[in-house]
């Protein structure tokens, strides 16, 4: 193994605390891109603006705290102090999109304090990269301050234009929301539950949700976003289109009536901006991972990337059912069971799914509906005690099934719906973790469905940042890995804590089973890798083949080709993919191929190209293999992508499988069709690829031994 190479560089400068309020402190990228002055305001605001390659795109900005039963932390700071340091090593991602990441910065920390009465003090650290800044506040012990209750944190992002904008609402309890394509001055994301924090006065908001992605008039790309989302509230940006500003707008609770309550010290999460030239870059920027603390688990060897399959689908088709009892009926004159509809998870389905994964190089298997409470599972005002985590239903025979799993190499992913009651999920953690313990599994996929119980909490406000937290970091002790859906957003924890392996926190596939209005449109995936996905890995459970859903649902379907789902593997990264369709919709097609071949652990990542919302390729280089995997697509309309292949070793060469749109392919009318087809490729050879509307490509690479 590479030894982490630390060369950290501190060089201290302390200022006396005289004649330095007035003065610009300054900090730069490594390479001197990003500038970032810091200075105290004629009222004492601690206040930062930004520019990149000489254009300024953050205006001067405020910084502080709305505190409840407390002056505001806004005005009247002086600067006591400042230091200066510089930071340069690589660390070894455990498992990701590539093997070692550069964590490479500039910091400025700035150590405030109030100049009237109560003389509290407040830190403001930066951290510049090559790739964007992060800064985040620090409240270091004190006197005439022992606990904040933070109604709101009023951290601006002024911009300097009008940019075009990716943006979901600023919903508190989901991120499951199709994203508009705004100028900035158009955002209309107003929301009446959005400022709760003056008690039962709900205040319409304009706010989003982060990561929000923007292109300046002047072609930069920035996205704003936080990482290290500990014991604190989730942030969404509250945005004024006159003024062409944002604010912080942290998640309350209707039960405190603020929202985040904690004791001195602590450090709030890191504000994030990425910065790059092109939105491609934006992917491959590391910036929200190395702004999280390293990992605090050691060897995570025990978690396994893998492909799995899931009794998932067919309940989101209406095959089958998640609950047994609905499957269960007596006739009140004969006595007689009447069976009224499919339970999924059997002791018989599940081995028909684990012989079809075993067959296929897929070593794992999501089993939803195994254990009692699914009757009640949603819809129902009172859910708490509803499930219980240890219990099969009775045809589901839990051990047999791992027993059975284990004989072929597949290993169960054990599903806990919470449905938003963490209460009484909290209460049954450690004996459901600790049967998974026992059968030797190692995953988890949670769900947290509905409003949050109990009413007035919200799925990202700070009570569930620490319930989710929660789970993860108690997992760990189990040697257990979360995907979580329904989650609170990512902000790259899993460096701390790698077995918090993937997460949903988008639409995802399962909204082409059920929404109201047919599907997601073709160009969804073609925004998701710029916005959602630079917060970390998605479940987002690609692979339906059977894009229109025959029998089971008529008004809904996949809007894509079968071409664009089997891009989706390497456009979309998550360390579990799943291949989601049904057993017998695979069986036969050889398109298959691709999905049992994809890697799912990566060496390196390459942004081949990419426009937000129109298209984006992605190349990445499987762990240990030497093979490559390279996946594009576009929206709904098609278009002719040129791919150089010289991202692959010189002198060698490959043989490529490419999977590509059929001639006449469409995702409406023609979505199936598709032309499999062999090519000997070396890092000199450049394609055409021609893809359908609501199309893409799908290609594995792998040498050719001599
Ligand atoms: C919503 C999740 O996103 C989905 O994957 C799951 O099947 C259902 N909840 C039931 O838990
Ligand atoms: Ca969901």
């Amino acid at each position: 193994m590479k030894k982490i190479v630390l060369i950290s560089l501190i060089i201290s400068l302390l200022f006396s605390c005289t004649n330095q309020n007035d003065s610009v402190k300054t900090i730069s990228s490594p390479n001197n891109n990003i500038v970032v002055k810091f200075k105290v305001t004629s009222r004492g605001e601690p206040s930062y603006s930004v520019a990149y390659k000489n254009n300024e795109i953050i205006k001067t900005s405020t910084l502080g705290f709305d505190l409840k039963n407390a002056p505001s932390l806004s005005q009247n700071f002086k600067i006591i102090n400042t230091t200066l340091s510089n930071y340069n090593n690589t660390w070894k991602m455990p498992w990701g999109e590539q093997s070692e990441v550069v964590n490479n910065y500039n910091e400025l920390k700035i150590n405030l304090q109030e100049t009237t009465n109560l003389k509290r003090k407040l830190t403001i650290v930066f951290k510049v990269y090559n790739d964007g800044l992060g800064f985040r506040y620090e409240f270091p012990k004190q006197k005439n301050l022992k606990e904040v209750l933070i109604n709101d944190e009023n951290t601006e992002f002024n911009l300097r234009s009008n940019p075009t904008v990716w943006w979901i609402p600023g919903d508190w309890d989901s991120y499951e929301h199709l994203y508009n394509t705004t100028k900035f001055s158009k955002i209309n994301a107003i929301s009446k539950r959005n400022n709760a924090n003056l008690g039962a006065t709900y205040i319409p908001v304009n706010a989003v949700n982060t990561p929000v992605t923007m292109k300046t008039e002047k072609g930069i790309y920035l996205s704003f976003h936080e990482a290290a989302l500990i014991d604190y509230a989730g942030m969404t940006l509250k945005v004024d289109t006159l003024n062409l500003a944002m604010k912080s707008g942290l998640v309350s609770s209707d039960i405190n009536g603020y929202a985040v309550k904690r004791n001195l010290p602590f450090n709030t999460p890191w504000r994030t901006i990425q910065i790059a030239d092109k939105p491609g870059d934006l992917i491959a920027s590391k910036l929200i991972l190395n702004l999280n603390e390293p990992n605090k688990l050691g060897d995570v060897s025990w978690f396994k990337p893998m492909k799995y399959v899931g009794i998932w689908w067919e309940m989101h088709l209406g095959k089958s059912t998640w609950d047994y009892e609905s499957t269960q009926n007596t006739n009140s004159a004969t006595g007689k069971i009447i069976k009224k509809g499919t339970h999924g998870a059997t002791t018989a389905n599940a081995k028909r799914y684990i012989d079809f994964a075993s067959k296929n190089n897929i070593h794992g298997l999501l089993v939803e509906g195994w254990n009692t409470g699914w009757k009640h599972w949603i819809g129902f005002d009172d859910r708490e005690g509803v499930f219980d985590f240890v219990t099969p239903y009775s045809d589901y025979d839990l051990k047999e099934v791992v027993r059975y799993g284990k004989e072929k190499g597949v290993t169960l992913i054990v599903h806990h719906e919470t449905s938003a009651a963490p209460r009484t999920y909290n209460k049954q953690m450690d004996t459901a973790y600790a049967l998974i313990k026992s059968l030797d599994l190692h995953a988890i996929k949670s769900g947290y469905v509905g409003k949050i119980i109990p009413k007035g909490e919200y799925h990202h406000g700070q009570w569930m940042v620490n319930n989710y937290n929660k789970a993860v970091i108690k997992a760990a002790k189990y040697k257990i890995a979360i995907d979580a859906h329904e989650p609170i957003k990512a902000t790259g924890l899993r460096r701390t804590y790698p077995n918090m392996v993937s997460r949903e926190g988008l639409r995802g596939q399962e909204f082409n089973a059920w929404s109201v209005e047919g599907g997601n449109p073709p160009e969804h995936t073609t925004i998701v890798p710029f916005t959602r996905m630079l917060a970390g890995p998605i479940d987002f459970t690609p692979g339906i083949f059977n894009i229109k859903l025959n029998p089971y649902k008529p008004n809904n379907q996949v809007k894509t080709t079968i071409a664009k789902q089997l891009a989706l593997y390497v456009v979309l990264y998550s360390p579990i993919q799943m291949a989601a369709d049904l057993p017998e919709n695979y069986i036969g097609n050889p398109a298959f191929q691709f999905i049992k071949d994809v890697g799912v652990d990566w060496q390196e990542t390459k942004i081949l190209n990419g426009e937000i919302g129109k298209y984006i390729t992605i190349a990445r280089e499987e762990k240990n293999t030497q093979n490559w995997f390279v996946g594009g697509i576009t929206n709904e309309n098609a278009r002719d992508l040129d791919i150089s292949f010289n991202f692959l070793s010189p002198n060698k060469t490959y043989e490529a499988i490419i999977y590509e749109d059929g001639t006449n392919a469409n995702w409406n009318k023609n979505p199936t069709s598709i032309n499999i087809r062999k090519e000997n490729i070396t890092n000199q050879s450049n394609l055409k690829f021609k893809l359908a509307p609501g199309g893409g490509f799908a290609i594995s690479i792998k040498p050719i031994n001599h």
